[in-house]
């Protein structure tokens, strides 16, 4: 079933500036973790505020499991857990632990429930130790991990990650993505939203945009597989891209190999 679907999105923020999103059409089937890649200010945030109903559409329409999204008519929140890019925007409890329950607490769960999803997401989330920390005091990486818990337990059916590893480490960002894997296992519904490529990696549909438009979709296989698309949307290719590309062009056709070496990144 389509759980996300943009029919012909159009957003300007001003007029005289022309669109930011323009003609975005896609859907995102139920368990499916879609990326969408594109260089800043392409338009990925504007989009994913639009999906949340933080802004109405200019034209076009988007529809949660079929269910018509504008700002304040819908009950958005039920279903889908977003974490913001800038994550400093988002914390209300003065400590780590307080920040995971706030959302919890507004649900009116029963405080059992309260504790054991903030024990299992801080952990989940490698933020154990820093529950009684300041959410202001922790460095980037954390406050990004703090952001992502309080949204996974909220326990939604879609999660929208907004450049959730751009403030990482590169083990921060591993542990990222693996999270991710274990939602994808859960049936969880994943749009993650990134600059870099290969976050795009792992995931089981891309969608490529570049000035507000969507200029390539598909399967990652398929996307990188255009490199005129990568160059027109200016994103970094991987070394280990540059060579399948190079396989690719003198006739190589073993897909299997061909795949691994995009998973290259990640092998520990
Ligand atoms: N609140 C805003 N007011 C006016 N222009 C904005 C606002 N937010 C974003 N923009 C502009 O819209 C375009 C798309 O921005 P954004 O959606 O943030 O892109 P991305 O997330 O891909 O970096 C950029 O040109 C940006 O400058
Ligand atoms: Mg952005």
């Amino acid at each position: 079933m389509n759980v996300i679907e943009v029919k012909h999105l159009d957003y300007y923020y001003r007029l005289e500036e022309g669109l930011v999103v323009q003609d975005m059409s896609f859907t995102v089937q139920e368990g499916e973790w879609v990326t969408i890649l594109g260089p800043n200010g392409s338009g990925k945030s504007t989009l994913s505020k639009l999906i949340i109903g933080l802004m109405d559409a200019k034209a076009g329409e988007i529809y949660l499991y079929g269910d018509r999204v504008h700002s304040g008519a819908y009950d958005i929140r039920q279903h889908v857990g977003m974490v913001f890019q800038n994550p400093d925007n988002q914390f209300v409890g003065s400590t780590v632990k307080d920040d995971i329950a706030f959302g919890l607490e507004n649900k009116q769960l029963p405080r059992e429930v309260i504790e054991q999803r903030i024990q299992h997401y801080a952990s989940l989330v490698g933020l154990q130790q820093l529950l009684d920390e300041e959410p202001h005091h922790l460095s980037g990486g954390e406050k990004q991990r703090v952001a992502m818990a309080s949204v996974l337990a909220l326990e939604t059916n879609i999660i929208i990650l907004d450049e959730a590893t751009s403030m990482l480490d590169p083990l921060g960002r591993a542990q990222v993505l693996e999270t991710i894997q274990q939602l994808k296992g859960m049936n969880k519904t994943i749009l993650s939203i990134t600059h870099d490529i290969s976050e795009a990696l792992l995931a089981d549909r891309v969608l490529v945009i570049d000035q507000g438009k969507i200029i390539a979709q598909g399967t990652v296989a398929d996307v990188f597989a255009q490199t005129t698309v990568l160059q027109q949307a200016r994103l970094d290719v991987l070394p280990s891209m540059k060579l399948h590309q190079a396989l690719v062009a003198k006739g190589y056709r073993n897909d299997e190999v061909l795949r691994q070496l995009w998973q290259l990144p990640f092998k520990k």
